[in-house]
C-alpha cells in the first residue's frame, strides 16, 4: 500500500480552522460552544462529509465521523482529538489530531485501502477546562468517567449552565445518552503535538507515548469583607485578595519544594469581586492545577496546598473553601497500541522514542474503555497554549502518515 499525505491541503485546512477564533491571529481562542466553535464544527463536518464519512453528534457535541468497514458490526478503530482552544492559545493543540486524522483517512482511501473494522474519527467536546472546570469533559462523559448528574451541575463562572450552553449550540438530548456501551471501540490512537521540548531537543520526529500524567484541579473561594479603600483601616481588614495572593505563593512553593522537575502547580484563573479600584476585594475565586507523573508526590503537593489554605483562613480570619473539580489517576497506554505505532513508524523509516505525556489528553479517558495510545510530533521550542505554538508541516505530515499506517493495521 502506498500512502501519500497531502501536506499542502492539511496545512491549508489547519490555517482555515485557526481562522475560527475570538483572538487576532496568530492567537487562537475558541471556547466550547462559542460562536466560533460552532462555525469551526460546521467547517469540519463539511470536510468529513466531502471525504465520504458518516457524521453523527451526541448530546454534548462529541462528533463522530465514520468510515464504515466491510464488517461494520465489529468494534471500530478510533482516532481523534479536540478543536477547542485555550484563551490566547495556538493553532495546533488538538487540531493536528483531528485534521491529521482526516488526512490519514483520505490517504488510506486514495491508496485503495478498505478497512474491515469501521474507522471512526472522534472530535471530543471541551478538552480544555476553560468554560466548565474539568478538562476532557466530552471524553469523560462518553467513557463513563463522569456521570450525568455530575455533568448536569456544571456551569461557567457566571453561573450559565452546561444545559444552557449546549442548548444554544444546538445540542439536545439527555446527558445519560452520551455514555457509550461497553466494547464500542477496538482501539484508539490520538495524534498530538508534544507540547514540550523533548522531541525537538533529541532531533527525533515521533514520540510514542507510554503513560499520561493527570492533573488534580480544584477551585478555591476566598471570602473576606469588602469596604471602602479609603476609610477602612489596615488593622481591621479581611481582604480576600491579599489572602488569595498568599495562597498563590504557597501553590508555587509547594510544587518547588516537591523536588522534582515533573512536579508542577499553577493558578491560571483568578477572579476578583467586586473589582472596584477603590473597593476592598470581598471575594476571590481561583483555580489550581497540580500535576506530576508520580501520583503520590502530586497528592502530597495537593495536601500541602490544602494546609496552606486552612492556615491562611485562620491567620486572616476569613473563609477559604476548596471545591474539587477533578482528580484523576495517571494512565498507561496499551502496549498493543504502542507496538502498532512502533511498527508503523518503522515501516516509513521514521525515528521514534517512547515518552511520557506531561499534558493531559482525551486518551487518558479512552484508556479506560479500549486499548489506547498516543503519537506525538515535535513542536517548536516545546511551546504550547501560546499564540507562537508551531509545528512544521513536514512534522505534521509524518505524524499523519504514521497514524494512517497504524489505522490500517488496527482496522484489519
Ligand atoms: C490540556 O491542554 C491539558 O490541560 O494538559
Ligand atoms: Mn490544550
Ligand atoms: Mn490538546
Amino acid at each position: 500500500m502506498s500512502l501519500t499525505i497531502n501536506s499542502d491541503r492539511l496545512t491549508r485546512e489547519l490555517d482555515q480552522l485557526a481562522g475560527f477564533s475570538d483572538a487576532a491571529a496568530p492567537a487562537v481562542t475558541r471556547l466550547v460552544y462559542s460562536e466560533q466553535d460552532r462555525r469551526a464544527r460546521a467547517f469540519l463536518k463539511d470536510l468529513f462529509r466531502d471525504a465520504g464519512l458518516e457524521v453523527l453528534e451526541d448530546a454534548v457535541g462529541n462528533t463522530f465521523a465514520r468510515w464504515p468497514g466491510s464488517d461494520p458490526d465489529l468494534p471500530a478503530a478510533a482516532t481523534g482529538s479536540h478543536i477547542d482552544a485555550v484563551p490566547n492559545g495556538g493553532k495546533f493543540d488538538g487540531t493536528v489530531g483531528v485534521l491529521g486524522a482526516l488526512e490519514a483517512i483520505r490517504a488510506l482511501q486514495s491508496a485503495g485501502f478498505r478497512p474491515r473494522r469501521s474507522i471512526e474519527l472522534i472530535v471530543f467536546t471541551a478538552e480544555e477546562p476553560t468554560r466548565f472546570g474539568p478538562g476532557c469533559f466530552g471524553s469523560r462523559l462518553a467513557t463513563g468517567s463522569m456521570v450525568d448528574w455530575q455533568a448536569g451541575r456544571l456551569a461557567d463562572k457566571d453561573g450559565k449552565t452546561l444545559d444552557q450552553w449546549r442548548g444554544e449550540a444546538g445540542f439536545e438530548g439527555s446527558l445519560e445518552s452520551v455514555a457509550w456501551r461497553e466494547g464500542r471501540y477496538a482501539s484508539f490512537v490520538e495524534l498530538h503535538i508534544e507540547q514540550g521540548p523533548e522531541l525537538e531537543k533529541a532531533g527525533v520526529p515521533l514520540g510514542i507515548v507510554t503513560a499520561i500524567a493527570a492533573p488534580v484541579c480544584f477551585r478555591v473561594i476566598v471570602e473576606g469583607e469588602g469596604g471602602h479603600a479609603g476609610t477602612v483601616p489596615m488593622s481591621g481588614r479581611r481582604d480576600a485578595l491579599c489572602a488569595a495572593a498568599a495562597i498563590v505563593l504557597e501553590v508555587e512553593r509547594a510544587a518547588r519544594t516537591a523536588g522534582a522537575e515533573e512536579s508542577v502547580a499553577t493558578v491560571g484563573s483568578f477572579d476578583v469581586f467586586p473589582g472596584a479600584a477603590n473597593g476592598i476585594p470581598s471575594r476571590v475565586r481561583l483555580q489550581i492545577d497540580i500535576r506530576d507523573i508520580d501520583r503520590a508526590r502530586r497528592d502530597q503537593v495537593m495536601n500541602l496546598i490544602m494546609t496552606s489554605c486552612r492556615d491562611c483562613a485562620l491567620g486572616r480570619k476569613l473563609t477559604v473553601r476548596a471545591e474539587p473539580i477533578s482528580m484523576d489517576a495517571p494512565a498507561e497506554c496499551s502496549p498493543e497500541i504502542t507496538a502498532a505505532l512502533v511498527r508503523a513508524a518503522e515501516t516509513h523509516g521514521l525515528g521514534w522514542r517512547h515518552m511520557v505525556s506531561r499534558a493531559c489528553h482525551d486518551t487518558l479517558f479512552m484508556t479506560r474503555v479500549a486499548p489506547a495510545g498516543m503519537l506525538f510530533i515535535p513542536c517548536r521550542g516545546g511551546i504550547s497554549h501560546r499564540p507562537d505554538e508551531y509545528a512544521a508541516p513536514e512534522a505534521i505530515a509524518s505524524g499523519a502518515l504514521v497514524l494512517a499506517e497504524a489505522l490500517a493495521e488496527l482496522s484489519r
